[in-house]
């Protein structure tokens, strides 16, 4: 699989989105989504990104991801450009998207399986990681949807990829269990240290998960509206009274101004 160009910035950059734009054709008319848009993002930040439903969320994260190119700019990952998918940066949806005639183990080793380069450490690494241990010969339809998603975080982690795209992993999930993944994505993300740059539409998560929160928004065509350092150390309470003046400022900065 070609992922990468050998086309190196010389920055010290996880990722470099610059003067992206990009757009769909519709019926032979060529409709904006992402104004020109430039983000440079360290080794190691957890950027959360949040705007209203249609704004190019889940489109800029597929640009990231190389699974399409921009209408015009450069997405750099390491400091080379991005022309297509990567083991470097797996995406997770909301959807775990297991193979139901597949156990936990089979398709946390799914990848390995495909290129033919399983190893069996990293498989039960990477199943204990999300605390899957003994569920290893469960088939899909007896894990609860928590458990599920653990799963497809352990398929994610397993090859240890460098960032991690993660488009609402946990928006299917009842409150609680939300709640208990935001914990274990927290502990994943420090225990591995990957970059993370994840889609919510919950504030609250984004506060509690993320050193930077990224809103997107604008009339026909998105940018950057803001671009907020969340200061406040690990472990975080959710009753912060700093969190809960950025969710205030945050929530303003997306239209909502009397919550
Ligand atoms: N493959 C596609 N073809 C045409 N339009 C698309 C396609 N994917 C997304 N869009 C349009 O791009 C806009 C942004 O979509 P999306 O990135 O899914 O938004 P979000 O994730 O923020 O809800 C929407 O108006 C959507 O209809
Ligand atoms: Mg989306």
């Amino acid at each position: 699989m070609v992922t990468v160009e050998p086309r190196k910035s010389g920055e010290d950059l996880a990722l470099h989105v610059r003067g992206v734009q990009h757009g769909y054709h519709i019926d032979g008319t060529y409709r904006p989504v992402i104004q020109e848009m430039d983000l440079r993002v360290e080794p190691g930040e957890f950027v959360a990104l949040l705007g209203p439903s249609g704004c190019g969320k889940s489109t800029l994260l597929r640009l990231i991801a190389g699974l399409e190119k921009p209408s015009a700019g450069w997405i750099e990952v390491d400091g080379r450009s991005v022309t297509g998918p990567g083991p470097d940066r797996i995406v997770m949806f909301q959807d775990p998207t297991l193979y139901p005639w597949r156990t936990v183990r089979q398709n946390v080793a799914l990848s390995q399986d495909i290129s033919g380069k399983r190893d069996d450490h990293a498989v039960d690494e990477a199943i204990r990681l999300v605390g899957l241990g003994g569920f290893e010969k469960a088939w899909p339809h007896q894990l609860s949807g928590g458990m599920a998603q653990r799963t497809a975080l352990a398929r994610a982690l397993v090859n240890h990829p460098r960032m991690l795209i993660l488009d609402e992993p946990l928006g299917k999930l009842d409150a609680l269990t939300r709640l208990t993944m935001q914990t274990e994505l927290h502990r994943l993300w420090k225990e591995r240290g990957f970059t993370a740059i994840m889609v919510t539409h919950d504030v609250d998560e984004a506060l509690f998960l993320a050193t930077r929160v990224l809103t997107l928004g604008g009339t026909n065509r998105s940018r950057i509206l803001s671009d907020i350092r969340v200061e406040a150390p690990f472990h975080r309470h959710r009753d912060d009274p700093y969190l809960l003046g950025l969710r205030h400022e945050i929530l303003s900065q997306l239209g909502y101004k009397d919550v």
